[in-house]
């Protein structure tokens, strides 16, 4: 049977406009000023916004790290996606040093057909990169449909690359057309800092920041941007936390530099201050890069607004207070990095970014989904209204007020970085390929359905 959404205000990354959507299937049929089809079930979005799937571009799901794993599975983060409207996500592959890049693939791969109820694709981190792992990435983006890689800068000993083959692997990016996602801190510079600190009895969450300040994460971008002008690989900044660094990537742009530049929603409306909250509550927003002073936020959404900034993604990375970030109650160095926020993300941002006129309804359209679409090649099938595209909609009421808390999550953390702070708007309906599965903020679809998506080299 067909769908008719009706009386909506569709807001793409290039429209605004009052229009219907009729759905045939899986696919979006028509889009008209008023389309009549007597068959259709009707889906009245009156005063409504109508946005296309929201697609977060960097999510950890399965995720050994720092010791432990992830809390969530693939069930609970994509039903916490869908009922914050996102409608597909890029999860980050992860493999230890010596791990196969293809059995990690494939780990990865089953774990999300068993259980992801939206869309997925993933960005293959590069950890392990002998003759071996060289041959399989390579089979991996002609075979799979993977096209973007992922390099660590930090996480000295655990994740990171040396320079030797961060270079070769970019030579490798450029010949294959796949665009390398990259976190950008300087790795030496972080140890030695976290070494100094913890000697000096410094070892509180709050000292975490202070481990990795922004001209660390500056140095970072500048070093991956050495190496894209030199190789001419296609970059992309993951979770970039302040203006020095978003201004190095800009100079390379500058030069020449095919480099994209990602914002995560916590750098946008946390900061420093809550990683030197009492009783060990801080260890909740330890992240890196860290949190930072709260007159980022300013330089971040203005580089949003001016399109300096492409993406906003979450970074969710959920860690249970108890039992995982207590593991650092006796070094920061310990708690593992990251903070849950996969279903918050899109009324983060129109809460903290519409409706506080940081950006506009367009500019969080194309950030929250148009551009991710575009920059790692599944656009126009996703980030799109538009005959064709699969029906991933989000019927949005902006007129809700609420607040953020973690017992209406879906995520599996014992904890939310919002907890209570004011929401304004949230998804009425959320449409994944035509078939509804989140109401009024929570998920009501069934087990899995979600689809692995296949990808081509963007360049
Ligand atoms: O703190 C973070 N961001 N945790 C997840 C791993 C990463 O660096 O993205
Ligand atoms: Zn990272
Ligand atoms: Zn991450």
């Amino acid at each position: 049977m067909a769908i008719l959404i009706k009386g909506g205000r569709i807001i793409t990354a290039d429209a605004d406009r009052a229009a219907d959507v009729l759905i045939e299937g899986e696919r979006i049929a028509e889009v008209a000023e008023s389309i009549d089809c007597p068959d259709a079930d009707v889906i009245d979005a009156s005063g409504k916004y109508v946005f296309p799937g929201f697609i977060d571009p960097h999510v950890h799901i399965h995720l050994p790290f720092m010791g432990t794993n992830a809390i969530d599975d693939h069930a609970s983060a994509t039903k916490a996606a869908l009922a914050g409207g996102t409608t597909t996500v890029i999860e980050m592959i992860c493999p230890g040093p010596d791990d196969e890049p293809r059995a990690a693939f494939e780990e990865w791969k089953a774990l999300a057909e068993q259980g992801a109820c939206c869309d997925f694709t993933f960005h293959l981190s590069v950890v392990r990169f002998d003759e071996l792992a060289k041959q399989q990435v390579r089979e991996l983006v002609a075979s799979e449909g993977v096209a973007s890689f992922k390099v660590f800068l930090a996480y000295k000993g655990a994740l990171d690359i040396a320079d030797e083959q961060l270079f070769e692997l970019m030579e490798i990016a450029k010949e294959l057309g796949v665009i390398i996602t990259a976190h950008c801190e300087n790795a030496e510079a972080v140890d030695a800092m976290q070494k100094r600190l913890i000697a000096e009895g410094k070892t509180g969450p709050e000292w975490h920041e202070p481990s990795r300040p922004r001209c660390v994460e500056a140095d970072g971008v500048s070093h991956l941007c050495a190496f894209a002008e030199l190789t001419g690989a296609h970059v992309y900044i993951v979770h970039t936390s302040c203006d020095a660094a978003v201004e190095q990537a800009m100079e390379a742009k500058d030069r020449g530099v095919n480099v994209f530049v990602e914002a995560v929603a916590p750098h946008l409306v946390l900061d420093k201050t809550c990683a030197e909250r009492p009783d060990f509550e801080g260890a909740k927003y330890v992240m890196s890069p860290p949190l930072r002073d709260a007159e980022e936020h300013e330089h971040l959404w203005k580089a949003l607004a001016c399109g300096k900034m492409l993406t906003i993604g979450t970074d969710h990375a959920p860690f249970n207070f108890q039992g995982q970030k207590d593991m650092g109650r006796d070094a920061f160095t310990l708690i593992p990095n990251g903070i849950p926020g996969i279903q918050e993300r899109v009324d983060l941002i129109h809460t903290h970014g519409v409706c506080e006129n940081r950006i506009d309804l367009q500019t969080m359209v194309r950030a929250c989904s148009t551009n991710a679409a575009k920059i790692f090649g599944m656009y126009p099938r996703k980030g799109a209204i538009a005959p064709g595209s699969d029906a991933d909609l989000v019927i949005y009421d902006p007129a809700y007020e609420g607040v953020f808390t973690q017992s209406e999550s879906e995520s599996q953390a014992d904890y939310s970085g919002y907890e209570g702070t004011p929401q304004r708007g949230r998804p009425s309906l959320v449409l994944r390929r035509g078939e509804v599965v989140a109401r009024d903020g929570r998920y009501i679809g069934g087990e899995g359905g979600g689809h692995y998506i296949v990808r081509e080299p963007t360049h």
